[in-house]
């Protein structure tokens, strides 16, 4: 089965209710785009008045807690965020596994976490410039998505299917630069390679790789037209929504008609 091209908006920490204006257009405008899914992550705080409002686009989260419940203060659990409409969580993005030093093992067990509560999970993988330039960012790429894809749930095929892959090269993510459209056909290849290994043929081709870092309206349509390129996740281009959906337009371009 082709999936639909998948973009997805992560707010990171920007947007307090003044920023609903801007979902609402985005949900709005994701109707005259009907052959590409398009969802946002925005913080917390607004992924319940964002899922009451919007009519078509998913409202998921940035981040989520290993345990179900308990003495964490401050975190807040997948269960939490099923509950507030949250229909997916972004893991194991370069800016948690820096800033927050969350280990492959630690993103594991959200994984785990979210899978168990029902929700999608968007799990980011990528390399540092260092890494690339000594020539082993698919070596990185494979072992640090080895060790973070949920893999202790039972059930595997349901597990492949709700999930989602993110390449962002951490050297481009929010800093005007992409990687090369040859670079990015490599790791994708990579990456489906090692899906298929994990989860089977038919579960692991399935599973659509997102590329992000610098995705823009301008050079969105030959990303998206790379091969095993299913979709984007956006960061600065997602918070108005002409430039995120500039991307979206393009996304669905790609699609036959
Ligand atoms: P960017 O961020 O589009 O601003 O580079 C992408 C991301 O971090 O997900």
């Amino acid at each position: 089965m082709t999936q639909r091209p998948y973009i997805v908006g992560n707010w990171k920490m920007h947007g307090t209710r003044a920023m609903l204006a801007e979902a609402r257009a985005i949900d709005r405008a994701a109707q005259r785009h009907m052959r590409v899914e398009v969802a946002i992550a925005p913080p917390f705080t607004l992924i319940h008045p964002i899922h009451r409002e919007a009519e078509l686009i998913a409202v998921g989260a940035q981040n989520c807690h290993e345990a179900d419940g308990g003495a964490h203060t401050g975190e807040i659990s997948a269960g939490m965020l099923a509950d507030a409409g949250a229909k997916f969580v972004i893991l194991g993005h370069s800016e948690r596994r820096q800033g927050q030093k969350e280990s492959n093992a630690l993103v594991r067990a959200k994984a785990d976490a979210a899978i168990e509560a029902g929700l999608r999970v968007i799990m980011c993988c990528g390399e540092d410039e260092a890494t690339r330039d000594a020539g082993g960012a698919v070596d990185f790429v494979k072992k640090q998505l080895t060790a973070s894809l949920p893999k202790s749930v039972e059930d595997l095929e349901d597990t492949a299917e709700r999930l989602t892959v993110a390449y962002e090269p951490i050297w481009a993510i929010g800093t005007g630069k992409t990687a090369s459209l040859a670079d990015i056909a490599e790791m994708h290849a990579a990456i489906r390679a090692l899906l298929v290994e994990l989860y089977g043929e038919e579960k692991g081709s399935d599973i659509r790789i997102l590329y992000g870092g610098s995705v823009k309206p301008e050079n969105a349509r030959d990303i998206l037209g790379t091969a095993e390129v299913g979709g984007a996740l956006v960061g600065g281009a997602s918070l108005t929504a002409d430039s995120f959906m500039g991307i979206a337009l393009a996304a669905g371009e790609t699609v036959d008609s």
